[in-house]
């Protein structure tokens, strides 16, 4: 690792992702986490690299899995840990007339991925954060959200709900963790990426007119308010809607 501040961004491999390590290659180390894209992780460490020599290095696993979890920190490694990215998110419909059973284990695979990683990963890495704040002043974490976190996406239930979750995660961190030096803040975005899966229930048009502005926003919206968020540095508990005013803000 070459420049002096790092980051560490979760389900970097594709999509918004990508764009968010593109943008903060710039002024960051990146260590890019992957569960099944490693190979387009692979590939854009390789390019990240190719910029600047030991830049970008990929780190694997499995978000749901605590060994896992564990393991991906493990790989980070003790050097100081400037930002942390929480990008990766489990995201699909609700079947409310599956078996309780089938129904249970449904919010809580959500659960696990959208709200326990995000928490057991700020919480592990949480030395090598303050560690970076001691060095440099403060350390942040963003956590992507959604401004489904604000009002529920009819069918979309169990996500709605860790979603709301992981906006009190954002404030109840940025309590504890602010005498470390480390801000917590979290971006909400409206529709930036059509999902690849074509199960969303809204239609393209509805989700435009929704907006103020009248358009879906892109990846490169929701990766210029993280890197807002990386160097804001008396903002913490706040999550930022990046949503065209669709949100409730308006
Ligand atoms: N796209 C939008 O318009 C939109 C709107 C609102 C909010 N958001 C939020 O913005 C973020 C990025 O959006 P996106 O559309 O790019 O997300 P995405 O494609 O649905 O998912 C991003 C990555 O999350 C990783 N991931 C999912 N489950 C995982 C697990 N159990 N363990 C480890 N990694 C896992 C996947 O990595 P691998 O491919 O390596 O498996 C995936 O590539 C997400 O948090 C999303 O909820 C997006």
């Amino acid at each position: 690792m070459t420049s002096t501040r790092s980051a560490l961004i979760t389900g970097a491999a594709r999509r918004v992702g990508a764009e968010i390590a593109r943008r903060l290659h710039a002024d960051y180390d990146l260590l890019l986490h992957a569960r099944a894209s490693r190979n387009e992780a692979e590939a854009a460490a390789a390019r990240f690299n190719a910029r600047r020599a030991g830049s970008a290095r990929l780190i694997g696993g499995e978000l749901a899995d605590e060994a896992s979890r564990a393991a991906l920190c493990a790989a980070v490694g003790s050097a100081p840990l400037d930002l942390l990215v929480l990008n990766a998110s489990r995201y699909g419909r609700s079947d409310l007339d599956a078996t309780p059973a089938a129904r249970n284990a449904d919010l809580r695979a959500f659960l696990e991925v959208n709200v326990v990683a995000s928490w057991d990963l700020a919480l592990r890495l949480r030395p090598l954060l303050a560690a970076a704040a001691r060095a440099n002043g403060d350390a942040a974490i963003v956590l992507i959200l959604d401004v489904y976190a604000q009002r529920p996406l009819p069918g979309y239930e169990a996500y709605s709900i860790s979603r709301a979750a992981g906006a009190m995660l954002v404030q109840a961190l940025a309590r504890a963790l602010g005498p470390a030096g480390i801000r917590v803040n979290g971006v909400a975005p409206g529709t930036v990426l059509w999902a690849e899966t074509p199960e969303r229930a809204e239609t393209a048009d509805a989700l435009t007119s929704g907006t103020a502005l009248g358009r879906i926003g892109s990846p490169a919206d929701v990766a210029q308010a993280v890197r807002y968020l990386a160097d804001a540095h008396y903002v913490t508990g706040s999550v930022l809607p990046v949503d065209g005013g669709r949100g409730t803000h308006i």
